[in-house]
């Protein structure tokens, strides 16, 4: 069977340089890919920059540069962030390249010749940070500015000739669908608020602007350009080459397994996307994850609160992995999670050094000095090896399921359980007093490099860099990694050479060690 698996972070704006709430969600959405790569799954991974509409626009004017020019510099910081963050992505899109206008003018057509667009005009509030309209029950006053209550940002009127799409029309059979597929809005907890939104009923949406140019043409309306949401959404098929519906890219990977995005967007990605495709005749997406926001001192980082911590710095201070595993440990999946220097230096020292990295080294030195640098060949199971060395097969499906429904939370705590158990057993059976019966002292030094080999495949994800070095140890490389056989107790070969590696994290001194 071909098991095909697509997902994609929001594409961001290129309005100014990436920060770590950008990284959290492609990170996380890396996880994901990678999990299902050494799953046995075919990956499309997609992520982006989103180029258009006026916050680009009055970004650009701020700095006094050509938009297109503005958009390619910092589309361009993105772009290397992506391997800064050692992601997988299979594809990077910017809504301002050729194949992803033709898309979304297609799919534009469609819904006109559905009869779900219409021209009208539009008087309402708008704000240009968040690209959204709306509503006079969402606005507040503060100081003597009108406020969106949702996102804190400044609204401005807007009065002008738009189309306008049929939003009204889809009420009810978004619900119906939402009732159909009880996991589509994900988690449980952001679902309730997306369905009472519906059901207060749904107003026809706005879905070009007039009144500037930064956009993609209407088609045979060259005085609009379209709604920046509509635009951006339609990047998740563009890359996939829609609307060739016979691409075999398309064919494989849409509808995707799951539009990963950070919660301020769930009501594009849940309510509007889900009726554009319903109107255009096109599969939904299976799932939709809204994460939540990666606060600093117990607030949501962004630019105009100015508290953001810089990815970049932050890597090269402490490196990649540690970042990478910190952000999945700590922010508890779904929630909101508060992230200090403080804990990630903590997540070093603990996990990482002490739990992972001295179980590799302390296994493989011991290797060396007794078992002449082999893995050793004549071994005996006990109960307490097989003990330690079954509950891999035994969880594996476990496992699978708890990442289908993007429990991470699980998957983290059962590799840091596994590196103390590990740690724990090589403790216990103290192989250096076994040195008069070589059996055991074989069975327990295989055991360990055994465990040590399937938590190095299960950390893959999470870290896959440092995984690879641990692997390194049993010369296996990247091709070598697949889930299934965590679950054999015998993988490494009786006989082949153990490798000394380098010390896999340093340890950070604490100030006040
Ligand atoms: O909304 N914590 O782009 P954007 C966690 N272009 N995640 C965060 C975050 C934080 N503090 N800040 C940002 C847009 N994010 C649109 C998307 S998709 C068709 C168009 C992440 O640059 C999170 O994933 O404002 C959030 O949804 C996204 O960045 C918003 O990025
Ligand atoms: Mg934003």
């Amino acid at each position: 069977m071909i098991k095909n698996f697509y997902i994609t972070t929001p594409i961001y704006y290129p309005s100014a340089k990436p920060h770590m709430g950008h990284a959290y969600s492609s990170i996380i959405a890396d996880f994901f890919a990678r999990f299902k790569k050494i799953d046995g799954y075919q990956v499309h991974f997609l992520t982006g920059t989103d180029e258009h509409g006026l916050k680009i626009q009055r970004a650009a004017e701020n700095k006094g540069m050509e938009t297109s020019k503005f958009c390619e510099e910092i589309s361009q910081t993105f772009k290397n962030l992506t391997k800064t963050l050692n992601l997988s992505n299979t594809d990077f899109i910017r809504t301002t390249e050729q194949r992803h206008k033709k898309s979304v003018q297609h799919l534009w057509e469609e819904l006109k010749k559905n009869d779900d667009i219409y021209l009208s005009k539009y008087s309402g509030w708008y704000s240009v940070s968040d690209e959204a309209f709306y509503n006079d029950d969402e606005i507040e006053e503060i100081d003597n500015k009108k406020i969106a209550i949702s996102s804190k940002s400044q609204v401005e009127w807007v009065d002008e000739e738009s189309y306008f799409f049929r939003l009204s029309k889809w009420e009810k059979p978004l619900l119906d669908y939402y009732e159909k597929n009880p996991d589509f809005i994900s988690p449980e907890s952001k679902k309730n608020e997306v369905i009472s939104f519906v059901k207060n009923g749904l107003k026809d949406l706005s879905v070009s602007r007039k009144s500037f140019s930064w956009g993609i043409k209407v088609p045979n309306d060259d005085d609009h350009v379209i709604y920046v949401w509509l635009d951006a959404l339609t990047n998740y098929l563009s890359a996939l080459n829609y609307p060739n519906k016979d691409d075999l890219l398309f064919k494989k990977f849409w509808p995707a397994s799951v539009h990963l995005i950070g919660k301020d967007i769930l009501r594009f990605h849940a309510v509007y996307w889900p009726a554009f495709l319903l109107a255009a005749k096109i599969e939904l997406p299976k799932k939709v994850y809204g994460h939540g926001w990666i606060l600093s001192n117990e607030e949501k980082m962004s630019k105009s609160k100015g508290n953001i911590l810089d990815p970049i710095e932050i890597i090269d201070q402490y490196g990649l992995d540690p970042l990478r595993y910190y952000l999945i440990k700590e922010v508890s999946f779904g929630n909101d999670g508060n992230i200090s220097q403080e804990r990630l230096e903590d997540c070093i020292n603990s996990d990482l050094a002490n739990n992972f990295g001295n179980l590799c080294q302390r296994v493989t030195a011991f290797t060396i000095k007794n078992c002449n640098s082999k893995i050793p060949n004549k071994i005996k199971f006990n109960n307490d090896d097989l003990n330690i060395l079954n509950k891999y097969e035994k969880n594996l499906n476990i496992i699978r399921s708890k990442i289908d429904n993007q429990n991470i939370n699980y998957y983290i705590d059962y590799i840091v359980n596994s590196l103390f158990e590990a740690n724990k057993y090589f403790n216990d059976q103290e192989p250096w007093k076994k040195k008069d019966d070589i059996i055991r002292l074989n069975t327990i030094v295989y055991t360990t490099l055994e465990v040590v080999r399937k938590i190095s495949f299960l950390l893959y994800p999470i870290i896959p860099d440092s995984s690879l070095k641990a692997l390194k140890i049993f010369n296996l490389s990247e091709k070598d990694i697949n889930l299934n056989s965590i679950g054999n107790n015998e993988f490494l070969i009786k006989g082949n050479s153990v490798n000394k590696i380098n010390i896999l994290f340093n340890k950070i001194e604490k100030k006040d060690d």
